[in-house]
Formats: C-alpha cells, structure tokens, sequence
C-alpha cells in the first residue's frame, strides 16, 4: 500500500468526524487513476481509442476526472441509469458513448436511438429489428451500431469468460452469417463493425494477442460477406494483480504486439477500441473498515469489522481475496485479557448474520487489535457497486477522494 495513502486513512479514521461515525469507507486516488490513462495513452497507437467502462465505477468524482482526462475518448455505459450519471458528472455528448450489454429494454434502446449515441452495440437479431423499429418511428436514416459476437475461440487464463464458451453475450459465431443475413435486410441498421470482448481479468498480454490474432482472422473473412468494417472494439479485459506480487499486465508490450497484428493483416485503416474498466480504476480503490471485535471460538480467531459483504461482495462471490493490510490506531483496551491477534491465519468478517460474509478468510495477520483499520487494496473496480449494499440496512460506505 502507498504510503501517502496509508497515512490518509489513518488520519482520516483518527480524526474526521464523519468516518469516526461511518467506519467503513472506499478512498480513491484520482492521481492513479490519471497515471493508469496516461499509461496507456503513451503506449497505445495512434487508431486506438479509449473508452472508460462505467461498471467498474460510477463514482461521480472518479467519472468527471476521467472525462476530463483527454487521453480518454468517451464512455461505455450498460444501461440508460449509467448515462444519466454521466451526464451528471459532465459528459457533453452521447457521441462519446458506446452502449453495451445483453437484454437492453426497448425503453433503453429508445433513448439510446434517440440520443444518437456513437454506437450500440447489438447482441442479437430481435436486439437490431428494435433498434430499426425504432429509427423507423423517429424518422432517423440509420443508427451506427457493432456487432458483438461471441467469438469461437477459449481465451484460457481469465478471470471471467464472458465468449468462447456458451453464454448470453453477442451472436455465436457458428450462425453469425444466418443472422447477418437478417440484420443486413434492416433499412435503419448502419453495421460499422464488431465487438468482440471475450474475458476479464487478463493478467498476460500474450493470451489477448492471441486472441486478437484469431479475430483479426475471422474479421478478414466476415468482410467478405459484410464489406468493409470501420471498427473493431476489444472491450475491456486488461487484468491487474489481486496478490501481493506486483505482478502487471504489460501495456507497451501488448502494444507492441496488437501493431504487429495490424500490420500482418492490413488492418491500418481500421478503428480499435479498448473499453477499460478494472486497469483504469482497480488500483486506485482502497476498501478500509474499522475492526469492532475480536473473538476466539473453537480454537480460531476472528476479526469481525463494521463493514463486510453488504460493502465488499465481490471477494467471497467470487473466490478471489484482494490485498489486506492492517493499520495499527493503538486504540486502549477494554479489558486487560482482550483478544489480539499476532502471527495468526483468521477470517475477517462482517457484522451480517450470515457465516459466508467474509470479507478475506485463511489470512495470516501480523497484528491487529480492536480499532485497528483493516484495508483491502486493488477496490477501485467493481466493489462499492456490485455490492448488495442495502442488505441488512448498515450505513452506506463513505467514499472519499484523495
Ligand atoms: C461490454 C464490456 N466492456 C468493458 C468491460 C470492462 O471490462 P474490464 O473492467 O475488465 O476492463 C466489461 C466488463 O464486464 C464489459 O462487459
């Protein structure tokens, strides 16, 4: 943890009256945030865009810092309710806008159609007959749309898979020509190219170039069938390290590598669009709760903290612990025989009455005693919001900004 951060925190729990009242809160540093843009905006290629994906955080101070980044060309929202928020935070145009996502509503496609946003994105043929309705009412010659397609190809060594396998997302490749067919007969349906977002949580670059090679080849023959596309839109899927190994996923090299990949296929003229989420914001989100007891029960420690699931679902949901540190706050004791923890293996749980709300569990703690703040790093990114934050009625977590 950065040790400007860890001083935040502790101040912060040391003397400012709304976390001393709240302790459970989700800090951002913006300054991450910027160096993560910036990052890539060094390596990337001139033909690459960058679009911020909102999921991983809609936080109004981290969306307006992000929009206000040029390095950063627009966002890609998953449902109408992420529009408003970034109109909200300042976005001026739905031309900066990409809407994805399986199951959108036909009031959502509405809006979206009406807002003439840069491009929908379409998961399915009754997804583009809407769409083209739609236009067809509000007399609008054609809406831009790509065409997500779940890709024939198992890209092994993600965290999530969202293609290459079965699921909901995008046309199966095996019958994309069958529903092309149909989509190519909609008047109002402008097909300007594919997305082709298959796995999140990529820590090796190598394993989404070659993926990229496997596209770039099913792309050259779509074109025979669909003509000339303009656009080819990756999605998100840069992973970063859930360990404390400082492992990284290695931008400059995967830039490195998508240029080869470009030039082998002639694909220069053509736009690639990242939609990145977890690089841009993941690091920059710390979750840090205060610990209100410990217990020892049948021969094994538990640190209980006033915040857990309802906060921070996403370790348990998915089997994956983040980082944890401990801040001492030298907090006195209640009573002298008071149970600390020192060089142990606990679980850290929440204050829900349920024995699966674990917000980290096997953990080996050096030391923590009542009071002490528990910080889980690596949280800017699918934490606050993917948490079922209203169960049981807790306070809501603070979220401060540094
Ligand atoms: C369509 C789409 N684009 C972008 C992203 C962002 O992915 P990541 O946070 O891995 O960069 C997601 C995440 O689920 C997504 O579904």
């Amino acid at each position: 943890m950065k040790r400007k951060v860890e001083d935040y925190i502790k101040s912060v729990f040391a003397s400012n009256h709304e976390v001393m009242s709240n302790p459970t809160c989700y800090i951002y540093d913006l300054e991450e945030v910027t160096d993560r843009i910036n990052e890539i905006n060094n390596f990337k290629l001139a033909n690459v865009s960058l679009y911020y994906a909102m999921k991983a955080n809609p936080n109004k101070d981290i969306l307006r810092h992000v929009l206000a980044n040029s390095g950063i060309t627009g966002v890609e929202i998953a449902s109408i309710g992420e529009l408003n928020i970034a109109r909200a935070a300042g976005l001026e145009s739905a031309s900066k806008v990409l809407f994805t996502g399986p199951g959108k509503t036909t009031v959502e496609l509405n809006e979206a159609v009406k807002e003439k946003i840069r491009f929908i994105n379409v998961e399915s043929v009754v997804e583009a007959i809407r769409i083209n309705a739609i236009a067809e009412e509000e007399d609008i010659e054609k809406v831009n749309v790509l065409l997500r397609v779940n890709i024939n190809y198992f890209l092994d060594g993600a965290f999530e898979y969202m293609a290459g396998m079965s699921t909901k997302m995008g046309i199966d490749q095996s019958r994309f020509y069958e529903d092309y067919e149909i989509i190519s007969k909609l008047d109002h349906i402008n097909v300007c190219g594919f997305h082709v977002f298959a796995a999140d949580g990529v820590l090796d670059y190598q394993i989404l170039l070659k993926y990229i090679d496997f596209v770039f080849k099913f792309v050259k023959e779509a074109e025979q069938v669909v003509g000339n596309i303009d656009v080819i839109d990756f999605g998100g899927g840069f992973g970063i390290d859930y360990t404390k190994s400082n492992r990284y996923f290695d931008v400059k090299a995967y830039f490195e590598g998508l240029k080869f990949a470009i030039e082998k296929y002639s694909f220069e003229k053509k736009e690639f669009i990242l939609e990145l989420g977890k690089y841009i914001v993941g690091s920059a989100g710390y979750y840090a709760t205060r610990i209100v007891d410990i217990k020892e029960c049948k021969g094994m420690k538990h640190i209980v903290t006033a915040g857990g699931v309802n906060h921070m679902r996403l370790p348990i949901a998915t089997d994956r612990k983040h980082p944890v540190y401990v801040i001492n706050m030298e907090i006195p004791k209640l009573y002298n025989e008071q149970i600390e923890v020192s060089n142990e293996i606990v679980d850290i749980e929440g204050p829900l009455c349920m024995t699966e709300d674990k917000i980290s569990w096997d953990e080996p703690i050096e030391h923590a005693s009542i009071g002490d703040i528990v910080v889980l790093t690596q949280s800017g990114a699918y934490c606050y919001s993917a948490s079922t934050l209203w169960f049981l009625s807790h306070q809501l977590p603070l979220e401060l900004i540094i």
